[in-house]
């Protein structure tokens, strides 16, 4: 998923010929998942028509203060529009457009809309190569950086004119890849790797059988997201679950018993900023599973069962610098129970469901917890969708990595 989906973005179109590149652009856009609406400058329509790019956007294309509906003229609202956007992008920028941006000349709706905006700006120059080494359009662009916004260089190569040099327009996958990245690079988590275990384990009884749980591993792929959501890079080491990641920064390592799951959380763990262990790991498997089914005989059958490991005990003793948090799923002295597990862990932080609360734990959508910091301090969340608890752990975990 991309880090555009549900976005806002506004595209600025200045009337230069690699505004017929602008079609493409406002595809990959839209493929994103994001809304895009354009403007465009009066003398961009004479490289691109609006019906193309109104037709690819879903929205109506503006390039003027007023629409002159059956004679009836219609305000368009460059400060609404400008308020509506999470991200503004010209593209292309032409050396008029760029000077106007940098003085603050709004003679065109476009930069009134820019002047309104409140959102990250990233311009894509493009223009003849010695309009794009005029000092005047050099000082434009080093004004407008200056501001805060974001240059999308432009790149050599033949331009309209038949010369070659600088002032191609970046090509529109750059363009996106571009903000893409800028915006990754701002996220909280950007830089940070992070394990999390998630779903049930299975522990053989023979080949065909196995001993479960009810975990349908929906928690884990919450935090999971969330964590991918602002920035990580995320190792999600699972058990079997219909859940698929919704990030390609999601390393899925799917796995069936603790054993598996041990084994994969310890050749990830000394690579990774934090780990967060939500699985549902079975407590005792079957000492001698079967290497052929079990046939029924008698009427009774016992089961030998042994101990797993306790991965998040195995990680407390190992962990350096990694933060460790940990789940309690309790139904008595939740609180003292889980400051137990906190501490013979060797935790950072303890997230304590209550199955005494309606809501809570395994299987359904929704979650009620508290998390339990080192110092025994408790916050207490009522009771949410499992995304919404996800992102408060994820919080949580974030003051940590910056305490
Ligand atoms: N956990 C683990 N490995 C296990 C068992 C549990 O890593 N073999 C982790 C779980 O992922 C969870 C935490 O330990 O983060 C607590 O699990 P829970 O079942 O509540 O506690 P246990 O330590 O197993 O203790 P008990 O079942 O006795 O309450």
């Amino acid at each position: 998923m991309s880090i555009l989906r549900g976005k806002h973005i506004l595209l600025g179109i200045s009337a230069g010929i690699a505004a017929y590149k602008t079609a493409f652009l406002v595809r990959l856009l839209v493929k994103t998942g994001a809304e895009v609406r354009v403007i465009m400058t009066p003398s961009a329509k004479d490289f691109i028509t609006p019906l193309t790019l109104s037709t690819l956007s879903n929205y109506p294309v503006i390039s003027d203060f007023t629409d002159d509906e059956d004679d009836n003229a219609v305000w368009n609202n460059h400060v609404e529009l400008g308020l509506w956007a999470d991200l503004f992008v010209v593209a292309p920028a032409t050396a008029n457009t760029l000077s106007k941006m940098a003085s603050g000349n709004s003679d065109n709706f476009l930069i009134a809309t820019y002047l309104s905006a409140k959102c990250p700006v990233y311009f894509a120059p493009a223009m003849d190569l010695d309009m794009y080494k005029h000092p005047t359009t050099q000082k434009a662009l080093e004004t407008l950086q200056s501001y805060g916004n974001i240059l999308i260089p432009s790149t050599f190569g033949e331009l309209a004119s038949g010369l070659v040099g600088m002032g191609r327009m970046a090509e529109p996958e750059s363009i996106v890849e571009t903000i893409e990245q800028h915006l990754i690079e701002g996220l909280p988590l950007y830089g940070k790797k992070i394990l999390v275990t998630a779903g049930p384990t299975h522990e053989a009884i023979d080949p065909v059988r196995y001993i479960g749980n009810h975990s349908s591993g929906r928690m884990g792929f919450e935090i999971a997201n969330s964590a991918a959501q602002l920035g990580a890079e995320v190792v999600l080491i699972t058990g079997p679950t219909h859940y698929k990641a919704h990030y390609d920064s999601i390393q899925t390592i799917p796995i069936l018993s603790a054993r598996d799951m041990y084994d994969a959380a310890h050749q990830n763990f000394d690579a990774v900023d934090a780990a967060i262990l939500s699985a549902a790991v079975a407590d005792y498997r079957p000492k001698f599973p079967a290497l052929s089914k079990i046939k029924k005989k008698n009427t009774t059958l016992t089961l030998e069962l042994e101990k797993t490991e306790d991965i998040l005990a195995s990680l407390g003793e190992k962990k350096e610098k990694q933060i460790l948090i940990g789940f309690a799923l309790e139904t008595e002295n939740e609180v003292a129970n889980a400051i137990k597990k906190l501490k013979s862990k060797n935790l950072d932080l303890i997230v304590l469901n209550s199955l005494n609360d309606d809501g809570a734990g395994f299987g359904g959508s929704t979650n009620k917890i508290s998390i339990i910091d080192k110092d025994l301090n408790q916050k207490d969340y009522p009771l949410k969708s499992k995304s919404e608890v996800a992102t408060d752990i994820i919080n949580e975990l974030i003051n940590e990595l910056n305490a």
